[in-house]
């Protein structure tokens, strides 16, 4: 696919997607919905790639929402295919079985929030600015919103977001847990992509292991949970950087992971 709306580009093993739409904040239309689910398919069956880093273009906006443009014209019908399409390219995110970082450059509003809620951890700058703002337009969030920032955060504090439309900053998205780290924006980038670095430097096999038991805690029970761990440890148990990963520390020297 050729793309318009964002930016792709692999570097030591970490995928970097731009959503690349400035004049209008990065919003999401249809087109750009579309890239994003065909570069996550992409990176999907790409071996190269371990990990992704996923941020906005310029210093003002990560994403600022659904492009609201488009959504104007919905009716009951374009509506659900709208919410279901958007449901299924974020799931994609969600379910990636490599860690997907979202670098938060400023505003995530509406379906740029729920864009970082579906990413696996959220890095932001200290002018980054999170809410949910749809009641303001006379709806309610559709790419997942009013589900996994209950998650997320908690119930109370995601009502009062999804109820109020009102943003919050990065200091209170850190305080609520909404978002891991926050830097200078000038830093963000960098910050992120380092962290990025150092998760692509282990074993994979674990790092894979490691994202897919824990994202299981969306799903299933505390004692469900445990099983699947015990059989994810079994399995991890079975790779070369098992091996050597343990070798290496028995032998006191830096393991050389083959990722396999
Ligand atoms: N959809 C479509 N266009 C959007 C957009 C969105 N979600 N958010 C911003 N834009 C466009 C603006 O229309 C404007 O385009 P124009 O220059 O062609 O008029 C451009 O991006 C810049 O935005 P502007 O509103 O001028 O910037 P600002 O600094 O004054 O305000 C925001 C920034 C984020 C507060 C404001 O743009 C806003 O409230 N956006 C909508 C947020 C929202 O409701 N998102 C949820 C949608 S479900």
């Amino acid at each position: 696919m050729n793309y318009q709306n964002i930016l792709f580009e692999i570097k030591n093993h970490t995928a970097l997607v731009t959503v690349n739409r400035p004049d209008k904040l990065n919003a999401l239309n249809g087109r750009t919905i579309d890239e994003l689910e065909d570069v996550f398919h992409s990176i999907k069956n790409n071996p190269e790639v371990f990990i992704v880093v996923l941020t906005g273009s310029g210093e003002k906006a990560f994403v600022a929402g659904a492009d609201i443009a488009e959504l104007n014209k919905l009716d009951v019908i374009s509506a659900k295919e709208f919410s279901e399409k958007g449901n299924r390219v974020f799931r994609a995110i969600e379910t990636l079985d490599k860690p997907v970082i979202a670098a938060v450059n400023g505003f995530a509003l509406g379906g740029g929030c729920e864009l970082a809620l579906a990413c696996h951890i959220r890095i932001a700058s200290e002018n980054a600015k999170f809410g949910q703002p749809e009641v303001n337009l006379g709806i309610i969030p559709g790419y997942g919103g009013t589900q996994r920032l209950a998650r997320v955060i908690n119930s109370a504090r995601a009502l009062e977001m999804i109820l109020t439309g009102d943003m919050i900053g990065a200091e209170e998205a850190i305080r609520i847990g909404l978002v891991n780290k926050v830097y200078p924006q000038a830093e963000l980038l960098n910050k992120t992509l380092e962290m990025a670095e150092k998760i692509a430097s282990k074993g994979h096999q674990a790092i894979r292991f490691a994202l897919k038991a824990v994202k299981a805690t969306d799903n299933i029970s505390l004692n469900e949970g445990l099983a699947y761990e015990a059989s994810l440890f079994a399995l991890v148990c079975g790779t070369e950087d098992f091996k050597e990963g343990t070798a290496a520390f028995l032998e006191k020297r830096k393991p050389q992971f083959k990722h396999r």
